[in-house]
């Protein structure tokens, strides 16, 4: 009976002491802590090494890192471009780019389609082999200062830059659309003007791939600017407003970064042209682009290449499908082949997703002109 309350009081005398020892543990742990980082740690923070993922996990977010100069630039540069007003134009025009080797062998058919349409867009020519023949008077005279270009390799976003550059000398251009010459149109002139200047979204295609031809292309020195979660896939072929055209011509920081590690031959086979824009924009202005191409392409037989169409595979009712299309479609590269699929959304509501599809051989040409008029009759 009286060893208790000494007990008692001893157990309450000890609390005190322990506290102030476990909070003092606590508070030279944490200043130790942010005095000296471990160093094992930052490294691989900044590297974004290929050891280090288990780290990375459970590492502040990224945003909380001291930013480089540039990326300060580049963050001030770009918010200032998506949030000021754009030339106004009484004129707008649409800009037809053509990103080509040499002759672009529609032309007769893209004449066809711009019939009557003077003052309501403007071609440009970058043709990368050889000079081009012309067999349209549209197209004379429209060749611009142009380079080399190597699949895959940052040349052909280099080559798109220069078309850029030179569609956007013309204040009255506001849409820019970059086709190749194995393009065809799929609709009136009307209905591909209306669709492009009645929004203000970009049709930038973007898609997350996780599988060998997506983030497998990704490389650790992209980082810390560019992260693994953001990189993206899409296909190349864009028409975009002026305000994403001067957007790209602004951009070197991201554009560096893939110049320096996006290659086809480092052993990840990283295609530029195919990850270059997805990425920036899905990094700059998610909100601002479709996710889809207004390019429609066949990529159904699975093969390395998509679908050309011959001749014998023109009619009515190949493009009349095409043009029926309101879905788009991405599938990943590795073996689940997950395919997802989403409406065509302009303006929020449904409508068909294609303005122009590819590839088509120079020989399709006559089929192509003679049933031009039915089927882009609407
Ligand atoms: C887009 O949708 C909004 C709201 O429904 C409408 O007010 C606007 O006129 C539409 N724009 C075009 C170009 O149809
Ligand atoms: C498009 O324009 C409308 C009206 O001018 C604006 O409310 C909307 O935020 C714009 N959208 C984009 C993606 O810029
Ligand atoms: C495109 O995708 C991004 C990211 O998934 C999304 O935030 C954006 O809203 C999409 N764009 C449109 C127009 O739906
Ligand atoms: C067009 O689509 C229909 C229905 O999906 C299909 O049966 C037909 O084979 C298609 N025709 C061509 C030429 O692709």
């Amino acid at each position: 009976m009286t060893v208790m309350p000494s007990l008692r009081h001893r157990a309450a005398a000890k609390k005190p002491k322990w506290i102030i020892i476990l909070v003092s543990l606590v508070c030279f742990v944490l200043i130790g802590a942010y005095v000296f980082p471990p160093r094992r740690y930052s490294q691989c923070y900044l590297s974004g090494s290929g050891g280090c993922t288990g780290f990375r996990d459970w590492l502040p977010s990224v945003t909380r890192r001291e930013r480089t100069d540039e990326e300060i630039i580049s963050s001030v540069v770009i918010r200032d471009i998506l949030a000021m007003p754009m030339p106004v134009s009484k004129n707008p025009k649409i800009a037809l780019m053509f990103l080509t080797p040499g002759s672009l062998p529609f032309e007769k058919l893209w004449e066809k389609f711009l019939q009557g349409q003077e003052g309501r867009y403007s071609i440009y020519v970058h043709a990368s082999r050889e000079k081009p023949v012309h067999s349209s008077y549209l197209f004379a005279g429209r060749d611009i200062h142009s380079d080399a270009v190597v699949w895959g390799k940052i040349s052909m976003v280099d080559a798109e830059r220069r078309l850029l550059a030179n569609a956007l000398a013309d204040v009255d251009n506001q849409f820019f659309v970059l086709l190749s010459d194995s393009c065809v149109p799929l609709h009136t002139f009307d209905y591909v003007y209306n669709y492009l200047m009645g929004t203000n979204i970009s049709f930038i295609d973007c898609f997350r791939d996780p599988g060998p031809h997506g983030n497998g292309r990704y490389s650790p020195e992209m980082f810390p600017e560019i992260e693994e979660k953001d990189f993206r896939k899409g296909a190349q072929w864009f028409a975009i407003t002026r305000r994403h055209a001067l957007l790209i011509l602004a951009d070197s920081l991201y554009y560096k970064k893939f110049k320096l590690y996006c290659k086809p031959a480092d052993g990840r086979n990283c295609i530029a042209d195919e990850h270059y824009l997805p990425t920036l924009f899905n990094m700059v202005d998610p909100g601002g682009i479709a996710n889809w191409s207004v390019t429609h392409v066949d990529w159904s037989e699975g093969k390395w290449h998509p679908r050309s169409y011959r001749a014998a595979d023109v009619t009515y009712d190949l493009l009349k499908n095409i043009t029926a299309v309101d879905e788009n479609f991405h599938v990943t590269s590795d073996d689940k082949k997950l395919v997802t699929q989403k409406p065509c959304l302009w303006n929020g509501s449904k409508r068909p997703c294609y303005l122009f599809a590819r590839k088509f051989y120079p020989e399709a040409l006559d089929n192509l002109l003679k049933l031009f008029t039915s089927y882009t009759s609407v």
